[in-house]
């Protein structure tokens, strides 16, 4: 199959062939503010079959579904909770998913068998207009191959998925970076299942009680030296083997010297890079802007590929605002293979 970049600024009609192509249920690489997402029509199961299929997804993870405007969330909940509204007034449209009691239209084939459907109205303007024009709700993951880093420009998509879907649509490079915060609003208490551009903290000031779910607990758990590898859990994976030090920058730094060689990565913050002369390094902004490390992460911890190394050391922020999420990504990355130095 060909696959075609459609350029909204380059060609007047790209938007409205990707529509078509929704429409007709095929699926396109989006971009979103957050990542690049797999769009297919949320309500046509042959057609989110396709996206399981050329990303090479577990036919049991969730998608989430992309909408354009609030209202829409009634035709794929038959209760959204007074929380979702309060939430959607605060930080739609953003990075955030609400998982909320899912409606019959909604396929099993979307939400992975469960009763529940997540649910984000995305803040990029070509996103939006897309869901718009094509006129049903977009189911879309990360438009990366399963276990792979997950894609924040046009490229990316291109690199991962060529020859498997008909066309991505070019939309810059993502601003936030990392994917969109999980929030559950299905049990009785709010649950946070993945960290993401909005921070736990901001959630709070709107939920009040949010419970952080254990899968994430656990792997910010501190009070461990080292945790297990874990290999079942290695997402967002470059090639080599990834391990992430935590501590001061200072110490990682120090650490990370004493410990590599000829063949290894660094990942490192911007002020570190010099500190790693002769090796492989890639830098993911300065130790203390959050908002480059995620706008960058996934693109360097891609760019490894593409070099000839056999590990990689990363360093890694603390859980504080967005770092939650960008430190949630490295150690995915790594398989939650994490020294504390
Ligand atoms: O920023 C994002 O969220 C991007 C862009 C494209 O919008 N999408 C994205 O999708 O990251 P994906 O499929 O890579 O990640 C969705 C996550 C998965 O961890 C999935 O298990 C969880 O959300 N999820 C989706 N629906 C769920 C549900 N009903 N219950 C629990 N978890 C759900
Ligand atoms: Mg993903």
């Amino acid at each position: 199959m060909e696959t075609k970049l459609l350029d909204p600024a380059l060609d007047p009609t790209a938007l409205a062939q990707a529509a078509a192509l929704l429409r007709a249920g095929e699926v396109v690489g989006i971009p979103t503010e957050t990542v690049y997402g797999l769009g297919a029509n949320a309500l046509d199961e042959d057609a989110v079959g396709k996206i399981f299929a050329a990303k090479g997804r577990p036919q049991d993870n969730p998608l989430i579904v992309h909408i354009a405007d609030f209202d829409a969330i009634y035709a794929l909940s038959p209760a959204v909770p007074d929380a979702a509204r309060a939430l959607a007034e605060r930080f739609w449209p953003g990075p955030l998913t609400i998982i909320v009691p899912k409606s019959d239209r909604v396929p099993a084939a979307t939400s992975g068998g469960l009763d529940t459907v997540g649910v984000r109205l995305p803040a990029h303007p070509i996103a939006r207009e897309l869901i718009r024009l094509a006129g049903v709700p977009i189911a879309a993951p990360s438009a990366n191959t399963s276990g792979r880093p997950s894609t924040t420009t046009a490229q990316h998509v291109l690199r991962d998925l060529t020859g498997k879907i008909p066309a991505v649509v070019e939309g810059g490079a993502c601003t936030v970076g990392v994917e969109s915060t999980v929030v559950s609003l299905a049990g009785d208490t709010p649950r946070l299942l993945r960290p993401g551009g909005v921070t736990l903290e901001q959630l709070r000031e709107v939920l009040g009680e949010v419970v952080v779910d254990r899968a994430l607990r656990e792997a910010i758990d501190d009070s461990e030296k080292v945790s297990a590898p874990g290999m079942k859990y290695r997402h967002y994976a470059p090639k080599a083997p990834v391990t992430v030090v935590r501590g001061a920058p200072d110490a990682t730094a120090a650490y990370i010297r004493a410990h590599a060689d000829a063949h290894t990565g660094v990942l490192c913050f911007d002020e570190y890079a010099e500190q790693f002369h002769g090796l492989t390094v890639e830098t993911f902004g300065s130790a203390c802007d959050l908002a480059a490390q995620a706008q960058r992460v996934f693109d360097r911890l891609r760019a490894f590929d593409d070099t000839a190394v056999t590990a990689i050391l990363a360093q890694c922020p603390d859980d504080t605002g967005l770092g939650l999420a960008v430190a949630n990504r490295i150690k995915k990355a790594a398989g939650f293979h994490i020294v504390e130095v």
